[in-house]
């Protein structure tokens, strides 16, 4: 098979590998599959070995151009994606109809096109594409960094830390920093889902008095197990004395912390995102911390990320962001990559997915 050789060779040189042990198998009958970014090693190295595959990988750590993933889809069998990646009509058809699985390194799918997906697969069962995703891999993480973002929010972490480097830091004062604390209080839950149950979880043992939620509809299940209430979105705001916003952005939590949501939280509450920057009315957000409304906000997303740095919520000493970092452990980024290149390979082979997405 000395062709074979021949031609490997030449794909590396252009960016595509063949992910098989030896390079006997008939490379064309191999499923072409296209990575829209480094991924960390664990799942490239699940592709690269699992001999199932020809791998092409945009290889840095930045998005894709938009052109380039347009071009290169083209064809391909299956698809791993990171958040960035608008998944929509034009990729999908841009793709055409070889396009089988799509697996992305997330569990959020905002970024999918969910009905253009759905229409593919009611039009025919050939054109079908499941879908991959990596939930509760995360989960930990994202509540061990919502935890860290919730205190550094209330206990003014960010503008202490500043203060003391900069020469704020005068004689030892009654009031001075004074934030709120979490023994005794409310903490309000907005999607009661893995990573809102893991939340609470993590706060029970700071002394939280009472934990309430707001979701579709009451989860019995998953209350139970932090002893969660169920009430209303007004009674949410109204409650909580720290809010945490921990639902899916779908068309119905789209901007769903607005004006009206802030002016019933107390002025004293901690409001707290780690789900989309799209569940936020950012411009409602900025006016209730600037005028008082609600006493602090912190931020792991943001619309648009990167936020300009000239955005008017980084004026504001009552509001700590972060860059899109509640996943960011190396042992979590990892295993979300390996669970989405074995969501992939399910997929193409016709197998159960770990983590599929039931469209
Ligand atoms: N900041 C990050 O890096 C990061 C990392 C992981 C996940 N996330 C976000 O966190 C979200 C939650 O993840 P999860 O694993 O807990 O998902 P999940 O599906 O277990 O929970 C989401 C919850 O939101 C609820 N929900 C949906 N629509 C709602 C509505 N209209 N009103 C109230 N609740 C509603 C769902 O019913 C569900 O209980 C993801 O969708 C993702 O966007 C962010």
């Amino acid at each position: 098979m000395w062709w074979n050789r021949v031609a490997l060779r030449r794909l590396q040189r252009t960016g595509v590998e063949v992910a098989v042990a030896g390079i006997q198998r008939e490379m064309s009958s191999l499923p072409r599959v296209y990575v829209t970014r480094k991924v960390p090693p664990d799942g490239l190295q699940i592709l690269r070995k699992s001999g199932q595959v020809q791998l092409e990988l945009w290889d840095s750590d930045d998005p894709v151009p938009r052109r380039e993933l347009l071009k290169k889809v083209k064809g391909c069998d299956g698809l791993l994606c990171v958040l960035t990646e608008k998944i929509d009509a034009e990729v999908l058809d841009a793709a055409g109809p070889t396009l089988k699985v799509l697996s992305t390194m997330s569990v959020g799918f905002d970024h999918l096109s969910l009905d253009e997906l759905k229409k593919r697969s009611a039009a025919d069962v050939y054109t079908r594409i499941r879908v991959g995703y990596t939930p509760e891999v995360l989960t930990d993480a994202v509540a061990e960094l919502t935890v860290a973002l919730l205190l550094a929010t209330s206990r003014r972490l960010i503008e202490a830390a500043h203060e003391a480097k900069t020469g704020g830091w005068g004689t030892w004062r009654t009031q001075w920093l004074c934030g709120y604390e979490l023994a005794n209080s409310t903490v309000g839950i907005l999607g009661l889902g893995r990573i809102g149950v893991a939340i609470a979880e993590r706060l029970k043992p700071f002394k939280v008095k009472r934990f309430i939620y707001t979701d579709v509809e009451p989860r019995p299940e998953l209350a139970e197990m932090i002893q969660a209430e169920y009430v209303s979105m007004d009674d949410l705001a109204r409650q909580s004395d720290f809010l945490a916003a921990c639902c899916a952005l779908t068309p119905e939590t789209q901007s769903i912390c607005n004006k009206n949501l802030f002016s019933n939280m107390k002025k004293t509450s901690i409001f707290i995102n780690t789900s989309r920057g799209g569940v936020v009315n950012q411009e409602d957000l900025y006016e209730a911390l600037a005028t008082g409304e609600i006493a602090g906000a912190g931020l792991d997303v943001t619309t648009p990320e990167p936020l300009p740095t000239n955005h008017p919520l980084f004026t504001l000493k009552n509001c700590v962001i972060l860059p899109h970092i509640a996943s960011a452990s190396y042992t979590t980024r990892n295993a979300m990559s390996a669970l989405a290149a074995n969501n992939l390979l399910a997929g193409l082979r016709g197998d159960r997915m770990l983590k599929e997405l039931h469209l």
